[in-house]
Parts: C-alpha cells; sequence; structure tokens
C-alpha cells in the first residue's frame, strides 16, 4: 500500500535520491517527503525549485511485474495528481508524457526512475502547491501555482492525504493490469487529441495529429501522409 511508511524531512537534497538509497530494503510503497529540497531534481536533468511551500515527494514502487511494464507508471501519477488538484475545486489538464497543468501552465511534474539493480521504480512527484510565482527564478515564471489558480493557501497534509489515496486507487489498477482504463482516464485529462500538435524530440521536430496513445503510454501521432507515428519522448505543442 502506498503511504503505509513515510519518512519526513523538513529539508533534505532530493527525495529521489533518498529513495534510491534506501529502495532495496523499503517496503513497496514507502513515500519520502520534504519540506524543502536543496537539490531537487527534474527531468532532462533539468532543476526541480523546491522552497517551502511546495510539495516534494518520492515513492518507492515495486510493481510485481516485469519492468517493461514499468512505462505506464508515470502516467498514472500524472492522473493522481490531477485527481487530487481536481478535488480542490480546480481544472487540471495533462501534457504529454506526464506534466499537470493549470490554465496552460505547469503546476507539477513527474519524474520516474528506475533500473535493473533496484527492481523499484522511484516515482517522484513534485507540486507547486502554496507557491509565490513571483519569487520563482526568471526561466520558471512561465510555471503556475495551486495557491496562484485557487487565490488561496491549501491544506498541506490534507492534499497529500488525498494524493496518498489517488496513487493508491489508480496504482492498484496498474498492478491488476487494467491499462487500458489508466489510459482511458489520462486521455479525459488531455487536451491534445484529434488536433494538430508540434513535437520537439531530441533530434528532430514532428507535426501531426495527435491520435491516440499505445499501451506504453507512447504518443501515437497521424502524419500529412496518413501514416502513424509512435513517439517516446519529446515537447508537446498544440498548434
Ligand atoms: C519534471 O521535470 O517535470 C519532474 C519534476 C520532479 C520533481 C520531484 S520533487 C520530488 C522528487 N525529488 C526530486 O529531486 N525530484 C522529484
Amino acid at each position: 500500500m502506498i503511504g503505509k511508511k513515510i519518512y519526513r524531512f523538513t529539508e533534505i537534497d532530493s527525495t529521489q535520491d533518498f529513495a534510491k538509497e534506501i529502495a532495496d530494503e523499503a517496503e513497496e510503497g514507502t513515500i519520502i517527503i520534504a519540506e524543502v529540497q536543496k537539490k531537487g531534481r527534474g527531468r532532462l536533468n533539468r532543476v526541480w525549485f523546491s522552497p517551502p511551500g511546495g510539495v516534494y515527494l518520492s515513492v518507492i514502487l515495486k510493481p510485481p511485474l516485469s519492468q517493461n511494464f514499468f512505462p505506464p507508471i508515470s502516467l498514472l501519477a500524472s492522473i493522481a495528481v490531477a485527481k487530487a488538484i481536481k478535488k480542490l475545486g480546480l481544472n487540471p489538464s495533462l501534457k504529454w508524457p506526464n506534466d499537470v497543468l493549470l490554465n496552460g501552465k505547469k503546476v507539477a511534474g513527474i519524474l520516474t526512475e528506475t533500473n535493473s539493480k533496484w527492481k523499484a521504480v522511484i516515482l517522484g512527484i513534485g507540486i507547486n502547491a502554496n507557491l509565490d510565482i513571483e519569487t520563482f527564478p526568471e526561466e520558471l515564471r512561465e510555471t503556475t501555482s495551486i495557491k496562484k489558480e485557487l487565490q488561496k493557501e491549501i491544506v498541506i497534509d490534507n492534499f497529500i492525504k488525498d494524493l496518498e489515496y489517488e496513487l493508491n486507487q489508480v496504482y492498484f489498477l496498474f498492478i491488476e493490469s487494467r491499462l487500458a482504463y489508466i489510459l482511458k482516464e489520462w486521455k479525459s485529462f488531455s487536451q491534445m487529441f484529434n488536433r494538430r500538435i508540434e513535437v520537439r524530440t531530441p533530434t528532430e521536430v514532428i507535426e501531426g495529429k495527435a491520435v491516440d496513445l499505445d499501451e506504453d503510454g507512447a504518443l501515437l501521432i497521424e502524419m500529412s501522409d496518413g501514416s502513424l507515428r509512435k513517439i517516446i519522448a519529446g515537447n508537446v505543442k498544440i498548434l
């Protein structure tokens, strides 16, 4: 069960790194939460700005499945975050592969890391909860926070409990291999399907119509000649 054991820190370098250190011995579902991270990490080696007021947590997952089945974990985490935010009365959307947006701006990010040694997935979630975006470094001001969108602060502990609940719900579906349902839920939070999009991958820029996700969570795009392309990583812009 996710959240049966929780480590809480007022300050840490990165919950993700601590989770990796204890991953071998830790029980499945162990959560590491910090109020502040000094070396928070985002995807693609970016820094994750982690001042007080945000939610920074990592979950150690040990799914009883082969590692080939791990890719959808970041999709399911983004669904859980979106649902917890929706409960606050906001209207989140998801941007492929796993950013959570409010009013088109990023409010939360997910980082999943695994390797064959740990046989575990470290699921990192960073949420701009009670943050004032004006205090963010210049290059990060294009993001938003729950506080900004709601015009008030939330009770972080209650929010984390809701998030735990949602994570448990969707993780259970994953263990039960109910992938089709998870993909359907993810798609219901996304605004890109049946629209023209541009995807920037590390090597090229691709334009086409977003048609679906495959069972690994890869994005399927219909090209102008009618062929389908499968995209595993990239940055999406709706045109
Ligand atoms: C992204 O780039 O969108 C992913 C951000 C993930 C940030 C979280 S905060 C908790 C955990 N610890 C880290 O150092 N990173 C992740």
